[in-house]
């Protein structure tokens, strides 16, 4: 997700006074993408430490929960990973846009975390209630499929698994089952993981603007694996791809903005809105977090009909994102964690306690260069589980949308208590060269005639 490092040394440099004109080239030659750019390398390979925490959500009551009571719940966690960020296949297009891909390498870290991968807990089986929501609502249900639908009658409808096995893949019997039937060709893989096959893996093409000629635009999606706009949606606002990827936003960020996001993960755009401005190491920055009405359904954000998918008659509650469509068939639900914004969902499961702080999604941005120095970027997984005819063990079990587990990608730039590494020393190096508050009140005023300067520029 990050940028950073060689910026921070740009940003040393912003924070003392100089002339606007100086300010305004060194930050230009910081954030555009070009390879003779300050930051280009940190852009290729951000150097701060980014980590992935997992929650997972532990179904304390799996006889009663099929029986049809509430299921109780308990989170896990956190289960922690180090993120190594790469692009590669980057080419600068004539057109002012930068092309690449991007994978991301996790490393278990055991010591930020409750305990090791090989943990269990028990929840529904995924793959079950998928298959299941695809041979109920297919349509066309193929022939082999009769078969298969007698063996999914003995589907354990819950599972014990380790945290490994349902982040990164485990061998899943009734995929097996469905390729014996099916063969390899209609189901490819027997493995079954939330996230199978994204460790260290080149992702698509992102196209992004590179600033040069419009710095206001630098780091815009321009095309997100050959798409301009989605597919997934059902009006043209929902399905358009808005904004950054959220790593970097744009220079000279007002506090009247909406900064938009494109998140693939979740299949669509989003934004954040400002807060207010704090200090971290005496350098403001704002704070911003991403609105409930992101998370509204369209009773209460009309402009949210379009989320609701295959039409306007099937909207889900408020809380709730719907992916089935980007997640092919599976009836995945997004959610904030612990259902946080979507409150009337907490009735129908025991044991979530949304708290507004720990389950938000947050950015600590330095407004100047645009650039996030903390984020958490928080998200739940739900499953839609229903009581299908088909799957006999399934009959009583009550129709809801299960949690289950949580995460929270996250960047920490500024703690001092963060001592095991090398980047703080860049911290310390811009700490150093910002001595004092009264320099900050300057820096400020300073930072309103740059947005003057910068207008000027941009017409
Ligand atoms: C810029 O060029 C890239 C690569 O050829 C292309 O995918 C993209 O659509 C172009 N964008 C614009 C705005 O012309
Ligand atoms: C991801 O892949 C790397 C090397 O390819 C490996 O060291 C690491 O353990 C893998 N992470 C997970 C979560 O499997
Ligand atoms: C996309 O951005 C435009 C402004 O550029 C805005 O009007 C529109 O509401 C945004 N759409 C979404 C889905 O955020
Ligand atoms: C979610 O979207 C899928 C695909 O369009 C649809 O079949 C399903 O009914 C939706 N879920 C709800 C609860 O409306
Ligand atoms: C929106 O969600 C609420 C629950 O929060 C629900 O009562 C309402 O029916 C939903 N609206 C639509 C259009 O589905």
């Amino acid at each position: 997700m990050a940028f950073l490092g060689a910026i921070m040394a740009i940003l040393g440099g912003v924070l003392i006074p100089v002339g606007n004109d100086v300010i305004y080239t060194s930050i230009k030659e910081g954030v555009v993408i070009t390879p003779d750019s300050d930051a280009y390398e940190s852009w290729i390979e951000p150097p701060v430490p980014i980590f992935m925490e997992y929650w997972v959500w532990d179904l304390k009551n799996p006889d009663q929960f099929k029986a049809g009571q509430k299921p109780v719940l308990e989170q896990k966690g956190p289960y922690c990973y180090r993120e190594y960020l790469k692009k590669t296949d980057i080419v600068h297009n004539p057109n002012g846009t930068v092309s690449f891909k991007s994978s991301t390498k996790y490393v278990f870290d055991r010591d930020l975390s409750v305990g090791p991968e090989t943990d269990k807990f028990t929840t529904v089986n995924l793959v079950a209630f998928t298959l299941g929501n695809f041979i109920q609502y297919s349509g066309r249900i193929p022939k082999d499929a009769v078969g298969l639908i007698h063996e999914l009658a003995n589907a354990e409808l819950t599972l014990e698994l380790s945290v490994h096995d349902i982040l990164w893949g485990y061998e899943d019997a009734y995929l097996k089952l469905f390729q014996d039937f099916l063969g390899e060709g209609t189901i490819p893989s027997t493995q079954f993981g939330i996230f199978l096959g994204s460790n260290n893996t080149a992702g698509p093409v992102w196209t992004v603007n590179n600033g040069v000629k419009d710095l206001s635009m630098v780091n815009q999606v321009d095309v997100y694996d050959g798409m301009e706009s989605l597919p997934w949606w059902s009006t043209p606002y929902a399905n358009m791809i808005n904004g950054t990827d959220g790593a970097a936003f744009h220079p000279y960020v007002q506090e009247d903005e909406q900064l938009y996001i494109f998140v693939p993960d979740i299949c669509r755009s989003g934004y954040v809105l400002f807060d207010k401005t704090i200090k971290l190491k005496d350098i403001p920055v704002g704070e911003w977090y991403l609105p409930k009405e992101l998370y509204a359904n369209s009773s209460e954000v009309p402009d949210n009909v379009g989320f609701c998918t295959p039409d306007e008659y099937s909207c889900v509650p408020t809380g709730l994102i719907n992916v089935t469509e980007c997640y092919d068939g599976a009836p995945i639900y997004f959610s904030s964690p612990h259902f946080l914004y979507g409150e009337n969902l907490l009735e129908f499961v025991e044991g979530l306690e949304p708290i507004e702080e720990e389950h938000r999604v947050y950015f600590a941005l330095e407004m100047l260069l645009g650039v996030p120095f903390q984020v958490d970027n928080r998200l739940q997984i739900n499953m839609r589980v229903e009581p299908f005819d088909f799957l006999p063990n399934a009959e009583g079990i009550a129709a809801l949308y299960m949690p289950i587990l949580w995460l929270n990608e996250y960047i920490y730039y500024y703690d001092d208590d963060d001592d095991d590494d090398d980047d703080d020393d860049d911290v310390d190096d811009v700490d150093d060269d910002d001595d004092d508050d009264d320099d900050d009140d300057d820096d400020d005023d300073d930072d309103d005639d740059d947005d003057d300067d910068d207008d000027d520029e941009m017409r």
